[in-house]
């Protein structure tokens, strides 16, 4: 057998490149996979009118992909916006966010009560280019109206919070950001477009960490914002430009995962107000944190602006960071990991994972105690999900710190 030094002679590298290269995907019943960089073009003149924008089309997947597209327009239909845009994870799409809308001079308002990293997101990054953050309670619309100015442009609150499970009144939010000119952003991670649509509530921005509820089963990293055309041709451009792009097998993972993004989220829902119930009859249970009990402060507020109260509670137990930790290592159904939104419940200890870079007292004002737990219901059966918790609570009960604290008076199934 002939051989070059580059190839076989008897082996035909060209058909192995273009035969049979399929063109019609259009009768295929799952979405297929575009996992491609580049696109061809019909002639050169076509290349150079889709790289002006004088011709719609694909040019790089830096800008556009077909699966990516197909995810943000079923998102945008969701949550009933006109358009989205789909990033590489949550924290690409509000760097997309601060890059798009804001400059030097402008300040952010935001609540206290965001995911840790966006606060730092403003609060360390975006001070390096002359732009403010200041932070707010969640629930005090007179701290908001007071933060709220001339120079804002981004409004940014997450609702619920998490792990605290505050509610901001997005509407009245939205109220005070519009008198000034202001964008208002939420961040819609925690009940999906399924239980809360906050464009309706008068929001122009709503943010996603798509790998969380979105995906639902813990595989891919991705974020997505929703808004008019005009906003997200802003983000477009920041997107072709600082390339934060989602890929395209994340894409195609998440449009799947969007189909049963309903049913799992009402089972998610109904698991979380049964064990939030039953855990706030327990003995070692001081306190229960989750918006579908009657008695959480603002339990009328969630009823009015969202439609459900979702999978996510947390609760605290007798005993500070000795008996959390005693009982988290208890389990054995449900997971000692911090991610939200899978398929398997999981539980937390935010004073010493997502909120350990904060000192004490920090902790302290933020509401995070030492004996919080988060718990972060799954597709489990309930009575098994109950049945470890239960077996968790019945191996500290005896241990003499937990048996010291329990004895002060309970604050019932309160958010405080
Ligand atoms: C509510 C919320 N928003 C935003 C983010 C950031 O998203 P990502 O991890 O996809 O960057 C997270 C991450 O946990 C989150 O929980």
């Amino acid at each position: 057998m002939q051989s070059s030094a580059i190839g076989l002679d008897g082996f035909d590298a060209t058909s192995a490149l273009h035969s049979n290269r399929v063109s019609d995907l259009s009768d295929v019943f799952c979405e297929p996979l575009a996992m491609t960089s580049a696109y061809t073009f019909a002639s050169a003149q076509e290349a150079a009118e889709r790289f002006s924008g004088q011709q719609q089309g694909n040019v790089y997947s830096r800008f556009t992909n077909p699966t990516v597209q197909a995810f943000e327009g079923r998102v945008a239909a969701l949550e009933q916006a006109e358009d989205a845009v789909a990033f590489a994870s949550g924290m690409g799409a509000f760097t997309a966010l601060c890059h798009g809308f804001l400059q030097q001079g402008d300040n952010i308002v935001c609540s206290r009560d965001v995911f840790g990293t966006t606060a730092s997101a403003f609060s360390v990054y975006m001070a390096r280019f002359g732009i403010e953050a200041r932070f707010v309670d969640l629930t005090d619309l007179g701290q908001w109206q007071q933060a709220i100015d001339d120079k804002t442009r981004l409004v940014v609150l997450e609702s619920p919070s998490n792990p605290l499970l505050k509610i901001g009144d997005i509407r009245a939010i939205s109220l005070l950001a519009h008198a000034k000119d202001a964008l208002v952003v939420v961040d819609n991670t925690l009940l999906t477009p399924v239980l809360q649509r906050p464009h309706s509530l008068g929001a122009d921005l709503v943010i996603h960490s798509a790998g969380k509820y979105m995906d639902g089963q813990g595989r891919a990293l991705a974020g997505v914002v929703t808004g008019s055309k005009s906003l997200m041709q802003v983000l477009r451009g920041v997107l072709r430009t600082l390339g934060i792009s989602c890929s395209p097998f994340n894409a195609w993972l998440l449009l799947k995962s969007l189909e049963t993004l309903e049913i799992r989220m009402l089972r998610v829902q109904q698991g979380a107000l049964e064990l939030a119930q039953w855990l706030g009859e327990q003995p070692l249970v001081s306190a229960v944190h989750y918006t579908g009990l009657a008695q959480h402060p603002q339990h009328a507020l969630a009823c009015r602006q969202q439609d459900g109260h979702g999978g996510l509670l947390s609760f605290e137990i007798f005993g500070g960071q000795a008996a959390a930790w005693q009982w988290i290592d208890q389990l054995q159904c449900v997971a000692r990991c911090t991610n939200i939104g899978d398929t398997r419940s999981m539980v937390t200890h935010p004073a010493s994972t997502t909120h350990g870079r904060l000192d004490a007292q920090a902790r302290r004002h933020a509401g995070i105690s030492d004996g919080l737990i988060r718990l972060c219901v799954g597709l489990e059966r309930v009575s098994d999900i109950k049945a470890d918790l239960q077996q968790a609570f019945d191996a500290v009960a005896f241990q003499p710190a937990v048996q010291a604290a329990s004895g002060r008076p309970r604050s019932v199934v309160a958010n405080g």
